[in-house]
């Protein structure tokens, strides 16, 4: 089906649309960026892990980050290369199949690499160990997205790392941004070397995480290039990788819903749409954020405001706190309309619920030529045997 992607008129149920030609435009950037700068640039999964699109990425990227036995598992089984591979907790009944899935197996702390780094390289001899640092600097203000706030639970301080590194550590792997310009980078890459330089000299790689906005409009490209061929430059037995997630799926497409009902209480209007911010947008109520949603003003974020086209939007769930609003559009809404709500593909794809039994958005990518095919069509099945 041929589709308009200004308006989504062809549809009548809800959908996540992948735009190819956005993602191409997003691989493209980190591709050059990773050429220019002589890094590796690896997907991570939590924020996008559409496998049915991984030949699109392959043409560009080589490797995927993970944090579980089942993304490693994906980066290995569908992506077709072993992952990189960081979590707080590995335990005894998912190490081996974990390290069998990985090249790079990152540990948290002294004690769980203790616990397994010889049983993780007795099944893959291939392993490079690496361990998460702290390094005690994040401008990330949103406190659950801090991974160095007082008190957290990532990676190992300077005070505390051993002096001389365990004989089979390889790599350093640090991770303090979060949807942050190159500038945070080049504050953070300071105090990164000023924390960790010592330990430079026996390290094959490191790891600077995620957190890397590179496909954002206004982000400074060419900073990055530079401070990453900087840091070649002065330490150049390093190899250097970076692993975003949100970068790569940045504006690459909408969640597209419809007008279900308009319902009104004491004048504050509803329109009902067959979506659900709890299940299918979960980041708005987490982080708490208001998505961008096409053809309409953003009025006021508590969904008080009044006026003849403004309405808080509401899901179709039983959560009484399921909405969001006001947002004024130029016209009355109709059952039946599209509401788009614009950049609806990096982690909001992998952090849906079926909660409620709500049906779950179709996901689909729109090719270059505007076919669109539907990657995945969600069913009464997919709700009763994630249980039992
Ligand atoms: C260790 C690690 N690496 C990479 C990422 C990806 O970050 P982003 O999607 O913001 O680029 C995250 C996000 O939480 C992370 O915790």
């Amino acid at each position: 089906m041929k589709i308009n992607p200004l308006t989504y008129a062809e549809l009548s149920r809800p959908m996540y649309v992948l735009e190819e030609a956005r993602l191409r435009k997003n691989l493209e950037t980190i591709a050059h960026v990773a050429k220019e700068a002589d890094v590796e640039i690896i997907l991570a999964f939590k924020a996008y892990a559409l496998w049915r699109t991984f030949p699109i990425f392959r043409e560009y990227i080589k490797a995927t980050t993970a944090s579980s036995l089942f993304e490693a598992r994906l980066g290995f089984e569908e992506f077709g290369a072993p992952t990189h591979t960081f979590s707080p907790g590995y335990t005894d009944y998912e190490i081996d199949d974990i390290a069998r899935c990985s090249s790079h197996l990152v540990f948290n702390s002294i004690t769980q690499y203790e616990r397994y780094h010889v049983r993780a390289k007795m099944v893959n001899s291939k392993l490079s160990f690496g361990l998460r640092v702290n390094p005690e600097y994040s401008e990330v203000e949103t406190l659950i997205y801090n991974p160095c706030a007082p008190g957290t639970r990532f990676g190992i301080s300077s005070d505390k790392l051993p002096e001389t590194l365990p004989e089979d550590v390889d790599g350093l792997h640090v991770h303090c941004h979060c949807e942050s310009g190159s500038d945070v980078f080049e504050r953070t890459l300071a105090h990164i070397e000023e924390k960790f330089a010592n330990w430079f000299p026996q390290i094959k790689w490191i790891n600077f995480g995620g957190g890397h906005l590179m496909t954002r409009k206004d982000y400074d490209v060419k900073l990055l290039i530079h401070l990453l061929k900087g840091f070649r430059k002065r330490y150049p037995w390093i190899k250097v990788i970076l692993e975003p997630g949100s970068a790569f799926a940045w504006q690459t497409g909408p969640l597209v819903a419809q007008v279900v009902d308009i319902v009104e209480d004491n004048n504050i209007k509803t329109a009902i749409l067959n979506v659900s911010f709890s299940c299918h947008m979960p980041d708005c109520l987490e982080m708490p954020y208001h998505p961008a949603v096409r053809n309409a003003t953003l009025t006021d974020e508590d969904g008080t405001a009044k006026g003849e086209t403004t309405y808080r939007l509401g899901a179709n769930s039983c959560l009484s706190g399921d909405w969001m609003g006001s947002w004024t559009f130029d016209h009355a809404l109709q059952v039946g309309e599209n509401i788009i709500f614009e950049d609806m593909l990096h982690y909001t794809t992998v952090k849906t619920t079926m909660f409620n039994g709500i049906s779950h958005p179709a996901i689909a990518l729109l090719h270059t030529d505007n076919e669109l095919e539907v990657l995945r069509n969600y069913t009464y099945e997919d709700y009763r045997d994630r249980m039992d």
